[in-house]
């Protein structure tokens, strides 16, 4: 059920992205947000450079042909499949949100090139052996071939860090060597005092269900991973050398990135 009275996460960001798939109530949020974090829209826009260049990283570099990516968002610019089947038609993405609206519009993930296959499931980040069990997903991924599963700007829906820990174990634990996993993640390390005061307050009125983690903590999601190079950097800093100038700062950002490998 889409439900046009409660903030959905994906419409709130897609109004961030200036996309046109939300209703008053996820731009009130966004809007609340964004007047206490005015770089918001900046981070939305680096959070989904990042996905792109994880991707084409993955894609082009590491060779991976098989991606499975929780807490997709609303289709927009760049979806997953887009990116990787651009450099490798032949690639499969499975896509999986549990937010009702994304399915609706997740005719738009399903245009796959005839070479490679897309699929979607409805299902919680919060049981992975649900979503690796998913006939859909066995359908379209081979489990004994490298996946990247990619989880972008949602393991932050997730408080307890040790729980979001064991969620990517679970899933890299069903993966053979050579899987990855690509993380963003909300930060208050570069934020100002000011800036993290007026988080709390939105956290503490329930205005605010992201909850951000300092780069140790991101450390721990890939704990016994190889993580690549640059490391655990602002999204806006993975592997952007060629982006146009200039580049936001970390504080603008506020949301990490990494790329790990299982060996
Ligand atoms: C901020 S958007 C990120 C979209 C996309 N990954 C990106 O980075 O551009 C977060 C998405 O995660 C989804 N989400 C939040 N909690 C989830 C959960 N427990 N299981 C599956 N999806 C979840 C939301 O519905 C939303 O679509």
């Amino acid at each position: 059920m889409v439900d046009e009275t409660r903030v959905h996460s994906a419409r709130r960001y897609n109004y961030w992205l200036g996309g046109k798939d939300n209703f008053a109530v996820d731009r009130e949020s966004g809007d609340l947000i964004a007047k206490n974090f005015p770089t918001i829209r900046i981070t939305a826009v680096e959070n989904r450079g990042f996905l792109r260049r994880a991707v084409t990283h993955l894609a082009a570099e590491a060779g991976v042909r098989q991606f499975l990516d929780i807490g997709t968002g609303l289709p927009t610019a760049n979806n997953t499949h887009e990116v990787a089947q651009r450099i490798a038609p032949d690639a499969r993405i499975v896509y999986v949100d549990n937010d009702p609206m994304v399915l609706v519009h997740a005719r738009a993930l399903l245009t796959s090139t005839p070479e490679g296959r897309t699929a979607y499931i409805e299902a919680d980040l919060r049981d992975p052996g649900k979503i690796l069990a998913d006939p859909a997903l066995r359908e379209v991924l081979d489990l004994r071939q490298p996946v990247a599963v990619m989880l972008i700007a949602v393991l932050h829906f997730i408080e307890d860090t040790g729980e979001a820990a064991r969620i990517v174990r679970t899933l890299l634990d069903a993966l053979p060597s050579g899987s990855f996993v690509a993380i963003s993640n909300g930060t208050a390390d570069f934020a100002d005092e000011q800036t993290r005061a007026r988080f709390a307050a939105l956290m503490a009125r329930g205005q605010l269900d992201a909850f951000v983690r300092t780069a140790d903590e991101v450390g721990v999601l890939v704990e016994g991973l190889e993580v690549l190079e640059p490391g655990i950097v602002p999204v806006s800093e993975w592997r952007a050398d060629e982006e146009p100038g200039p580049r936001p700062t970390p504080a603008e950002v506020a949301v990490y990135g990494v790329v790990a490998r299982k060996s």
